[in-house]
């Protein structure tokens, strides 16, 4: 018979995957002759990237190099009905640019129907049965949010608002993981996008819905970041080191995109919505705390988190605060909240979909209490 944590294997991810490949020397085969858009986000205007793409025999039909960070519904309408008609659709940025050419795919699939694309995010009517997005081709930037591996996007309300897009066709088709592109992220953004990538395995594992699949990568994922983050933010230039880190991003996002997220995710909607606070930080300030919280009651679970991080269970929590604060995320956490900036979001801190996948079910008193120690550890009042 099989026991409460015994779960029969589950793992989704379509994605045709390239490690450790050269974007600009791979992606002409991929494309094959298609015509294709280019989404990304000024910061492709610092690399050569444009340039050697414009002097390619397939240049792009079309760029769009204006994406920012936290992509809204009125952004995502206003460049869909920008954008020609192209075969297949290529990011090369962080998340906000793939959830972005997600979203544009996805209005490009209702023939740019702005009205039925808020009514699916806000109100949740469903996609037509017939709904198919056209292919993307994903290359991250950043390396934390695995959606290049996912069929997520997260796409925001105009009112501050997270909202989910999701549809199996929304996986990219490929995914080019390009350790170069990853060098031109500053230090702030290496630490948070890896942060990202941290909680997606952490809340992998502590997730109602984990497998011993899940699991594997999860914790994989945890043993690189513990191992080459540190080392990252010291030698940004270290391509071997990028790349052990999108790898990490890669396993953590598999491990997500087939588990999704849970309480610590939850928490952290209202904190970038409110505060600014960049969604890396944001999801996983709370990561140490949610540990003590679920350890109560599943220790086991917890043991394999622990066992990724080389010490104990009981220990798990401070090791995890102490590890942060080598990494210097209490300077970056003091920017953008305090422990008494809850009192303003009480109330919002458990979104339902995410927090009911957490082992332990935490209700808004609980979420608060969470919030409030962790920045009280990790960003004191100054
Ligand atoms: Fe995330």
């Amino acid at each position: 018979m099989a026991s409460s944590t015994s779960f029969a294997p589950a793992f989704n991810c379509p994605t045709r995957v390239h490690g450790r490949a050269e974007f600009v020397k791979i992606l002409p085969t991929l494309l094959d002759g298609a015509s294709w858009a280019l989404i990304a986000s000024p910061f492709i205007r610092e690399t050569d990237v444009l340039v050697n793409l414009e002097r390619s025999e397939n240049p792009p039909t079309v760029i769009y190099d204006g994406v920012t960070p936290n992509p809204t519904i009125s952004e995502i309408i206003d460049l869909a009905a920008k954008l020609p008609s192209v075969d297949i659709l290529v990011a090369v940025g962080g998340g906000s640019v793939i959830d972005t050419a997600k979203g544009t795919a996805a209005l490009a699939a209702i023939e740019n129907n702005a009205e039925f694309f808020k009514d699916h995010l806000a109100k949740e009517i469903p996609l037509p049965d017939s709904f198919t997005a056209k292919p993307l081709i994903a290359v991250p930037t950043t390396s934390g949010t695995g959606s290049e591996v996912t069929q997520w996007a997260t796409i925001w309300g105009d009112d501050g608002a997270k909202y989910s897009l999701s549809h199996r066709s929304l996986y990219p088709k490929e995914a080019i993981l390009d350790p170069g592109l990853c060098s031109f992220m500053p230090r702030e953004v290496t630490l948070y996008s890896a942060l990202d990538a941290l909680s997606h395995a952490m809340e992998s594992i502590w997730n109602v819905k984990h497998s011993p699949i899940t699991d594997a990568l999860a914790k994989t994922a945890i043993q690189l970041l513990r191992n080459n983050l540190g080392k990252t933010l010291e030698s940004p230039d270290d391509l071997d080191l990028r790349s052990q880190i999108q790898t990490a991003a890669l396993m953590a996002g598999f491990s997500m995109g087939t588990t999704q997220t849970a309480l610590a995710h939850s928490i952290s909607y209202p904190i970038t919505s409110d505060f600014g606070m960049p969604h890396g930080f944001a999801c996983s300030f709370t990561l140490a705390e949610i540990a003590r919280f679920n350890g109560e009651t599943d220790p086991e679970r917890l043991s394999i988190v622990a066992e990724a991080f080389g010490c104990d269970t009981a220990g798990l929590a401070n090791e995890i605060t102490q590890w942060f604060c080598a990494l210097g995320v209490p300077k970056y956490l003091a920017q953008y909240a305090k422990p008494e900036d809850i009192d303003t979001i009480e109330g919002s801190l458990i979104n339902p979909a995410r927090a009911k996948n957490n082992i332990r079910w935490g209700d808004n008193d609980i979420a608060v209490a969470i919030a409030k120690q962790s920045l009280a550890s990790l960003a004191p009042s100054i």
